[in-house]
């Protein structure tokens, strides 16, 4: 696979998934916009990247919540490179909370999770019908697996598969592509940033890892492999698709297994 000459605009580069992501475009030779909000830690990747593909990467420090940050997200990619070929919509947050918790929760996530991809989406679809290119949407495993606990978090991911689905339909006459990856869990600090201490998050890792089907929880390399195979030729023939990178965990428990 090689992305010599392509540019890849990911969110949410600055940790866990999106930077797995930025690192392994690197090595796949593609020119990259990285778009985060933690600078030291986007400027760390960022390195990691030049390394890998002896090719400095466009930082954009943007919050993707912030409606006036898209057009320049947009904006300072298409100055540096003059094309969009790959748009990742990967930074997402995680809240604890239920559907009887302070509303607030619910437009917080929106905001983050759906607002942000649908705007830059929208900003970036020009671009990407000139370069025939293609959009991967970072959703979750939780789209289509109810967790009260995370309720308003589900259905953000639930509707961004929605978005995946509709939007693959209006732009596939251009040519454009639009697909997403749903993974389940991987340890980032997604769930630290939702509040879990060490401790806990080690815990309920070490717990799900025991009770999925391949007794282990992705990480964010494996994640990343299959966004850059949705993005790459390969996939010439897919959109409007979800592919789950869960280590089995929407296939549920057996009601039933052998020993019963
Ligand atoms: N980890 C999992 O178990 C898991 C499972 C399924 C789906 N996902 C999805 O995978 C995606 C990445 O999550 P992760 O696990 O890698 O989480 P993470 O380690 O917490 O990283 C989140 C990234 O998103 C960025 N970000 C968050 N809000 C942002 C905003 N408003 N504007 C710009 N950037 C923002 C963060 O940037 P800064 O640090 O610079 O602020 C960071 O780079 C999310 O969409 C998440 O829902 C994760």
């Amino acid at each position: 696979m090689d992305f010599t000459g392509k540019v890849v605009l990911i969110t949410g580069a600055s940790a866990g998934i999106g930077a797995s992501c930025a690192l392994h475009f690197a090595k796949l030779s593609a020119d990259l916009a990285l778009v985060g909000r933690n600078v030291k830690n986007l400027n760390k990747i960022a390195e990691q990247c030049t390394k890998a593909s002896g090719k400095e990467p466009l930082i954009i420090i943007a919050d993707i919540s912030v409606e006036e940050n898209i057009a320049r997200i947009i904006k300072e990619t298409i100055d540096k490179y003059e094309r969009l070929d790959v748009l990742v919509n990967n930074a997402g947050i995680v809240i604890m909370a239920t559907f009887m918790d302070d509303i607030k929760n619910f437009d917080r996530l929106v905001a983050t999770n759906i607002r942000g991809p649908y705007l830059l989406t929208q900003q970036a679809i020009p671009h990407l019908i000139e370069s025939k290119g293609n959009v991967v949407n970072v959703s979750s495993i939780v789209s289509s697996v109810p967790i009260p606990a995370m309720m308003p978090y589900c259905m953000t991911k639930a509707a961004l598969d929605m978005f995946t689905k509709c939007v693959a339909l209006e732009v596939a006459p251009k040519g454009v592509r639009v697909n997403s990856v749903n993974p389940g869990p991987v340890n980032t600090e997604l769930f630290k940033r939702a509040g879990f201490d060490e401790e806990r998050n080690k815990g309920i890792f070490a717990m799900m890892a025991a009770t999925m089907p391949l007794k282990k929880y992705a990480h964010g390399e494996d994640v990343a492999k299959l966004v850059a195979f949705l993005a790459s030729d390969s996939a010439s023939c897919i959109t409007g698709s979800r592919y789950e990178v869960d280590c089995g965990l929407h296939l549920g428990t057996p009601v039933l297994d052998s020993k019963n």
